[in-house]
């Protein structure tokens, strides 16, 4: 049986300071779960990382984002050795946000996914379509090209180890979730686009999540889906309370 999986982004929010109160109150509930079936993550600033990996029990850290060369003349970027080196072991990869307004493209994804498959870590791969798309139903292609163009030239054993994170542009931080239904049917189609292209052995250990909107109340309706497997929470995932009540949430 799958784990579930809970990962709060919390994009560029929280201070170091805030991010120690939050550490500090996770960290027994993060330890008291990792005997369950449930998987808790963080996805913290570059700068609270490492604080958040010493004092937050066993939450997984996540990168928000990395660079795809190992070092070089690329101000502002952040490299996966230099992560490696604290001890992060996963990263976000093609939040919309990131594909908004850092104008990154299925092939930079691709990109980065392969430089994290060299150093052996992590990905949640986000993949969704704007509100125009879905209008226009056009949802599964675009859902389809990301995912067949980010995940290009990797391994099947890395895609096999890989979560995905169905995220509509039109859902994130409006409060406007997507319905159980859809985000059901995207998550299974995902499977299903990797399956056709790798096989059913590949797409059978990749996780899928629903990310857009996902609040203490509406969690447990998405994970109680068969076909999806865990949530990536913005807004939800910013204060102690909330977070805890959305494991409670899931727990039961
Ligand atoms: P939201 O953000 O939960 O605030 O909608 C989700 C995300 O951006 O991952």
């Amino acid at each position: 049986m799958k784990r579930k999986i809970l990962v709060g982004n919390w994009k560029m929010n929280k201070t170091m300071k805030e991010a120690i109160e939050f550490a500090n109150a996770l960290k027994d509930k993060s330890i008291e779960v990792e005997k369950e079936n449930i998987i808790l993550g963080i996805a913290p600033s570059y700068l609270c990382l490492p604080i958040v990996q010493k004092l937050g029990g066993s939450l997984i850290t996540y990168a928000q984002n990395v660079h795809y060369e190992e070092s070089g003349a690329f101000t502002g970027e952040v490299s996966i050795p230099m992560l490696e080196e604290i001890g992060v072991s996963a990263s976000l990869i093609g939040h919309s946000e990131r594909r908004t307004y850092f104008k990154e493209t299925n092939e930079t994804c691709n990109l980065k996914l392969k430089a994290l498959e060299k150093h052996d870590m992590n990905a949640i791969y986000c993949v969704g379509e704007t509100l125009k798309e879905y209008e226009e139903d056009k949802t599964k292609s675009v859902i389809k090209k990301q995912v067949l163009k980010g995940l290009e030239g990797l391994s099947e054993e890395y895609i096999s180890e890989l979560t995905i994170a169905y995220e509509p542009v039109w859902s994130i931080g409006t409060g406007k979730n997507a319905s159980k239904e859809i985000a059901s049917d995207i998550c299974k189609y995902i499977v299903d686009v990797i399956a056709d292209k790798y096989g059913d052995e590949v797409a059978s250990g990749v996780y899928v999540l629903y990310g857009g909107s996902v609040k203490p109340n509406n969690i447990k309706e998405y994970l109680d889906d068969e076909h999806i497997d865990g949530a990536l929470v913005g807004g939800a995932s910013l204060k102690p309370e909330s977070f805890i009540e959305m494991i409670e949430n899931i727990r039961g």
